[in-house]
């Protein structure tokens, strides 16, 4: 497998580039890019570390090296949160980014698949869409906004409140990424309940974590650490899944059936040729149902100010 990982030198590429270094399959290539010029020297670092990955790193102002016949491009270049900042503010300094790294995956790499971490995620999904349909290249099996981390985040917190194992806990969230669009599935786990109180609460918290770890780091960024985790076991599976193993399956914000919004997270397969599926997620609470109902005008002024773009 040949990985990319664009924004290497950042907080997150930089965590996501050791976890992969360490877990991807054996002969794999892992390529880092980003604009800072330290990124050879990660990748030098890294290359250190006795796995049977092969490592390479790229700065400047052409990604080309990084992306030649890439089999997955996992993106984490641009601006992240400081405190005050919403994800949304991100937009004007991350759109350009994500719309000229993926002309350049347009170029090197035209199948690869795409994990898109950079916020507003919501936004930039769209937008590479738009690049790669303007391109001729678009399969929308193939692209996808990493949305693990609320993932990660709710089974850590469900495990906190309950006061059990976070082993065999994997919460279903749905929607997008950003406040009230990322929501947790929390009535559908086995053998866990919640009072109406609880559920409210743990909602609110997971759809407001990621402001926590902003306020927490006071200015030093967003969350970066946890993040790398999120972003490895999303590439992991994806490459899983184009290696050809069955039942692999992550939520992620995908062009889906259209049903609730024309880009939405929910569970998907992952298979040889991407996003094979998008499955069903289920019923829902009275108070899921309402909480869906409500994000959606939210969710597609998203999408449409990336269709806009
Ligand atoms: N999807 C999620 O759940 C999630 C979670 C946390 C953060 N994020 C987002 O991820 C992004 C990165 O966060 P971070 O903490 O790693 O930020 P960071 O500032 O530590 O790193 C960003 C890196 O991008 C690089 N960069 C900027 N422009 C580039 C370009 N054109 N090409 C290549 N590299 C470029 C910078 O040099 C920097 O090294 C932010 O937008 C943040 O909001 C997403």
């Amino acid at each position: 497998m040949k990985v990319a990982v664009l924004g290497a030198a950042g907080g997150i590429g930089q965590a996501l580039s050791l976890l992969l270094k360490n877990q991807l399959p054996a002969g794999s290539e892992l390529r880092l890019y980003d604009i800072a010029p330290v990124t050879p020297g990660v990748a030098v670092d890294l290359s250190h570390i006795p796995t049977d990955v092969a490592i390479c790193g790229f700065g400047g102002e052409d990604p080309t090296p990084a992306l030649q016949d890439a089999d997955l491009v996992m993106i984490s270049a641009g601006l992240a949160r400081k405190p005050g900042m919403d994800r949304s503010d991100l937009f004007k300094f991350n759109a350009g980014i994500i719309q000229n790294l993926i002309e350049k995956c347009v170029q090197a790499c035209p199948k690869a698949c795409i994990g898109i971490i950079t916020n507003p995620v919501n936004t930039l999904v769209p937008i590479a869409a738009q690049v790669l349909k303007k391109a001729g290249v678009y399969d929308k099996r193939k692209l996808f906004g990493v949305t693990t981390l609320d993932v990660i985040r709710s089974n850590t917190f469900v495990a906190q409140a309950k006061n059990r194992s976070v082993s065999g806990l994997d919460v279903t969230v749905i929607g997008g990424h950003s406040g009230v669009t990322i929501l947790p599935l929390l009535s559908q786990i086995p053998g866990v309940e919640f009072s109406p109180q609880e559920i409210d609460s743990l909602t609110k918290r997971i759809q407001n974590a990621g402001t926590e770890v902003v306020e927490a780091k006071a200015g030093g960024g967003s969350a970066t650490l946890s993040m790398g985790q999120a972003a490895c076991r999303f590439a992991l599976s994806v490459v899983r899944g184009l290696q050809g193993e069955s039942d692999v399956i992550e939520c992620a914000y995908v062009e889906g059936d259209g049903q609730h919004a024309p880009f939405f997270a929910q569970p998907v397969k992952l298979g040889k040729e991407g996003a094979e599926a998008v499955l069903d997620f289920g019923s829902l609470s009275q108070y899921e149902q309402q909480a869906l109902q409500g994000m959606l005008d939210t969710l597609q002024a998203d999408i449409q100010k990336g269709l806009d773009f």
